[in-house]
């Protein structure tokens, strides 16, 4: 599958991390810097995977990812880690809805 990573791995193009100052965020700082990389998956025509903290899942939620599976990663202590497994699909419904922000108007 060809997929543009918005996450943790690397590829061309590809956004490793996102995070906002706390002082400036529910702004849409967050929201436009990850609607690029998505607009590219619509024009392209493929989906976006990403592994999120459990925190920013209501975000990634807003923008379409579905939360595919959890991942839990047992530290010392022990405490374990979490994160979700989260999927932006492209279908005809994306297509109508969230292709005006194109960041390359
Ligand atoms: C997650 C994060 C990147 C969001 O940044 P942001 O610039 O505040 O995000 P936006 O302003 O674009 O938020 C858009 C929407 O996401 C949702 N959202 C964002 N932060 C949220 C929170 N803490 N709780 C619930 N919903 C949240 C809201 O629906 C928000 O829309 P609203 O403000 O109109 O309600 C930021 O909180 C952050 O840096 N968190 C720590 C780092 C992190 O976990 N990064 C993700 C790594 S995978």
């Amino acid at each position: 599958m060809n997929v543009v990573e918005l996450g943790i791995a690397h590829l061309d193009p590809g956004l490793t991390f996102i995070g906002t100052d706390p002082c400036y965020e529910r702004r849409g700082a967050a929201t436009s810097l990850t609607r690029w990389g998505l607009d590219r998956c619509v024009k392209d025509n493929i989906p976006a995977y990403l592994e999120s903290t459990l925190n920013a899942v209501p975000f990634y939620g807003k923008l379409g990812f579905k939360i595919t599976e959890r991942v839990s990663i047992e530290l010392e202590g022990p405490v374990f880690y979490e994160e979700a497994c989260c999927l932006y699909e492209v279908n005809d419904d994306i297509k109508k809805t969230e292709v005006p922000w194109s960041a390359e108007t």
